[in-house]
């Protein structure tokens, strides 16, 4: 059989160890060929697919992105996109296809698969937002990488008696800032889950200062809902939009620094994380998990369990629809936004 392997949306940590897992599983256990889709759907759209040996995935375990490249093409956006992508994977003979992919990607494959393309999903994202698993791959690099740069900004920020803002990724949900917030002793955590206002932050900056404190730390994810002192939304965006509609975040950190700092009197500073949460090396953590996932889903396919998903519940791999993984976001629950609030000052 000839299986197709595609990763969409934000590229994440990991992806690589889950392409080499797929490659590996395909070609020797089961003596299929592999086809490597450039850049998510726009690969189909455009004829970008290539053949994956053993060779191919050498030496990428360890590699940050995707050797295969991915856009946030939505060919439902496109003109006669279903269509063009059935007959691209009918001309290539290609009969099943693993789709690698967050919420977006991967509601794109729920139409697909309910059109008739055979295929399964692996959920990815550095969000960790994807419903029907515990976890995504690429979470826990970027979850390291922002607890690493809190840990740094908080000796800067008490060597100059600063009020030290860090945002960080997380446009729905907010497990990025939640995590590394709790995990770096963040003195407030602002989240796209639980509106906010900005009074409540200076007050929480005053009553630390007022304990003696003369620094803190504030984590705020991209997507956080901060209002102003009216309540009225102070979210930063800008009007541009990618084909599944989302907006481009950022600058939330910038904003609530200047205020802090404005109506408070305490020098503050911001640090933008982007897209470095999203760059480089996995832990091992998301190359164990990767290829965990890679696995199963070949063996999904091997199956004919189409239409589903790998996902990680407890410490085990299982299937679950992808319909089960589309619509909604996972979030942070109220319970573990009570248990960072425990450590807000
Ligand atoms: O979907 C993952 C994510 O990293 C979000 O947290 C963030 O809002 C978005 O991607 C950024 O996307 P882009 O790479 O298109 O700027």
């Amino acid at each position: 059989m000839r299986l197709g392997v595609l990763t969409g949306g934000g590229d994440c940590p990991g992806l690589n160890a889950v392409i080499r897992a797929i490659v590996h599983r395909a070609i020797k256990g089961q003596g299929w060929s592999v086809w490597g889709v450039r850049h998510g759907w726009r690969g189909l759209l455009q004829g970008e697919v290539e053949q994956l040996d053993l060779k191919a995935v050498a030496g990428i375990l360890p590699r940050g992105g995707t050797i295969l490249g991915t856009s946030r093409t939505n060919p439902y956006r496109e003109p006669g996109g279903e269509a063009r992508i059935k007959a691209e994977l009918k001309s290539r003979g290609i009969e099943a296809l693993i789709v690698i992919g967050g919420e977006d990607t991967l509601s794109v494959a729920s139409k697909l698969n309910a059109s008739g393309v055979a295929l399964v999903g692996i959920p990815k994202t550095i969000d960790n937002d994807v419903n029907g698993t515990d976890y995504t791959f690429g979470f826990d690099t970027a979850l390291s990488i922002a607890t690493e740069a809190i840990d740094r900004l908080h000796t800067t920020a008490e060597s100059h008696d600063r009020v030290m803002v860090v945002e960080v990724m997380g446009r729905h949900a907010g497990w990025i800032a939640l995590e590394s917030g709790i995990a770096g002793g963040a003195d407030a955590i602002l989240l796209p889950e639980f509106p906010v206002e900005i009074q409540e932050i200076y007050d929480a900056v005053r009553r630390r200062h007022d304990r003696g404190k003369n620094f803190s730390m504030v984590v705020v994810a991209e997507g956080a809902q901060l209002g102003d002192e009216t309540g009225k939304p102070l979210q930063v965006q800008s009007e541009r939009r990618d084909a599944f509609g989302h907006v481009r975040l950022g600058g939330i950190g910038v904003t609530l620094a200047d205020r802090i700092e404005n109506h408070t009197g305490f020098e503050a500073r911001y640090s933008v994380l982007g897209h470095i949460q999203r760059g480089g090396s996995p832990t091992a953590f998301d190359r164990f998990l990767g290829t965990r996932f890679g696995v199963a889903a070949v063996d999904l396919v091997q199956r004919g369990e189409f239409g589903s998903m790998v996902a990680i519940r407890g410490n085990r791999i299982v299937e679950v629809p992808i319909l089960e993984a589309v619509g909604t976001l996972k979030t942070v629950t109220p319970e573990l936004y009570e248990l960072a609030k425990v450590f807000f000052s």
